[in-house]
């Protein structure tokens, strides 16, 4: 840690601009009271505390971007430039975006969806969908002059953030609770980021990273960064809408954490019938999933409020997934009932198998917060919200090589008993002598 960055103080209006009539990007917007903020590392009205988000001129984008020009570009998440707040696509960053959207008949049929469709987002530079949250909020890090790119992570935001700051040539600062998964802390170590486990919940990380990004004006990406940073999982939805030929899904699935990417994606969805991307705005349920063991948003859905609950102390294996008191909670409750959707509560048991589901029948293999997913969409087919005939999208966020342990949790059935049984974990043999008696004595065993 150099002592230059310890003791750079930044000025409050900090790489500020103010708004200029007829831009794409208008400035910064509350999303409670509508006031105007400059653009700039803020994300917290002055005067009723509410969430700061991008405003854009929609009516002026619209006469800037259509369907063949997007098709021209190359891959990746800057195809969408026009509806992402940045000026330009940046000099450096890593390749992020234009993931698969694959049909997944085996799966659906094992579920009961008629036609499942899954979003391979474990796919991203580092295998996980944070990577193009991460490329915005770092292009406006550059922008505005920060000394520093920092996150607080549940886990897949560290290794994003790390990466994208090796590629922008910034340092790195990943705060994350101190029990994570360690495959995620060494993934993070690797790019070369300095990370600070802090004794805590997530929610205990992110209170800390409010002060160090007030103290030291260091860029957080889901701070002082975040509504760039949340502007940047708009482009799942434009890719989706863009594979099936500019139009939309009956259904899509998604993991909450905070709640941002839930309602990111139905925002994504309104500007691209403003814009005229797609012919009109056809109606999408929303499901949402959340592990049981820190479930304050799908309680909420279930209780028929949209006041949320915190949880204290989260217990699930769904790391990705465990923050306490999500920030844009409310706005999930509101988009699920709004759209005819769902939030469903997770066991991890069920999570896991979901995993081992996929992974075995479609050859994805997802991180915990995808087992949640595909269990929720099992959820909301039982309950009547996915009907039949329906086009289901659901989303992978992040890779199962992350969270190895995961997919062996509740293993308990027959199978998995007769095969320990034969010397072996599950699917693995013992080591044979390199004869192959010895290997059909074993098959045979
Ligand atoms: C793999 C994965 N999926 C989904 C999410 C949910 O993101 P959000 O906080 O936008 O709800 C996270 C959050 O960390 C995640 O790591
Ligand atoms: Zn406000």
């Amino acid at each position: 840690m150099t002592a230059q960055l310890l003791t750079g103080t930044p000025t409050p209006d900090l790489g500020r601009r103010p708004a200029v009539p007829g831009q794409r990007i208008v400035g910064l917007r509350c999303r409670n009271c509508d006031r105007a903020e400059a653009l700039g590392p803020s994300y917290v009205c002055p005067a009723c505390f509410g969430p700061l988000e991008v405003a854009y001129d929609l009516a002026a984008i619209t006469g800037l971007i259509d369907r063949a020009t997007i098709a021209a570009r190359p891959a990746g998440l800057w195809r969408y430039l026009e509806l992402l707040p940045v000026d330009a696509p940046p000099a450096r960053g890593l390749a992020v975006g234009s993931t698969p959207l694959v049909h997944a008949d085996r799966l659906g049929g094992a579920l009961g969806i008629d036609r499942l469709l899954i979003k391979d987002d474990t796919r991203n530079p580092t295998l996980s969908f944070k990577d193009r949250a991460v490329a915005i909020a770092a292009t406006r890090a550059v922008d505005f002059g920060l000394s520093a790119l920092a996150c607080a992570s549940t886990g897949n935001l560290a290794g994003a953030t790390a990466a994208a700051a090796a590629a922008v040539g910034l340092p790195a600062y990943v705060f994350i609770p101190a029990d994570l998964e360690p495959a995620k802390i060494d993934h993070a170590l690797a790019y070369g980021a300095t990370v600070v486990p802090i004794d805590g919940t997530y929610d205990d990380v992110n209170r800390l990273c409010l002060e160090v990004a007030d103290e030291l004006g260091w860029g957080f990406v889901n701070v002082n960064l975040r509504p760039f940073y949340a502007e940047g999982s708009k482009t799942l939805a434009f890719e989706i809408a863009e594979a099936l030929g500019w139009r939309l899904p009956d259904v899509i699935v998604a993991p909450i954490a905070s709640g941002a990417m839930f309602i990111k994606l139905a925002k994504a969805f309104d500007e691209l019938a403003e814009v005229g991307l797609i012919d009109r705005r056809t109606p999408v349920r929303f499901v949402g999933g959340q592990a049981a063991g820190c479930a304050p948003v799908a309680t909420a859905f279930a209780a028929g409020t949209d006041v949320i609950d915190p949880v204290r102390t989260p217990d699930t294996i769904v790391r990705s997934l465990a923050i306490g008191n999500p920030a844009d909670g409310r706005y999930a409750v509101e988009l699920a009932n709004a759209s005819g959707g769902t939030i469903e509560a997770i066991p991890d048991a069920a999570t896991a198998e979901a995993i081992r589901q996929v992974a075995r029948l479609e050859g994805i293999y997802p991180e915990t917060a995808g087992g949640v997913t595909l269990a929720a969409a099992q959820a909301a087919r039982a309950r009547g919200i996915i009907r039949d005939g329906d086009e289901v999208v659901a989303l992978l966020t992040g890779n199962g090589l992350k969270t190895p342990d995961a997919v062996r949790f509740g293993e308990g059935d027959d199978g998995a008993a007769r095969e320990r049984a034969r010397g072996g974990q599950p699917g693995l043999a013992p080591s044979l002598p390199p004869r192959f008696s010895a290997f059909e004595a074993w098959l045979e065993s």
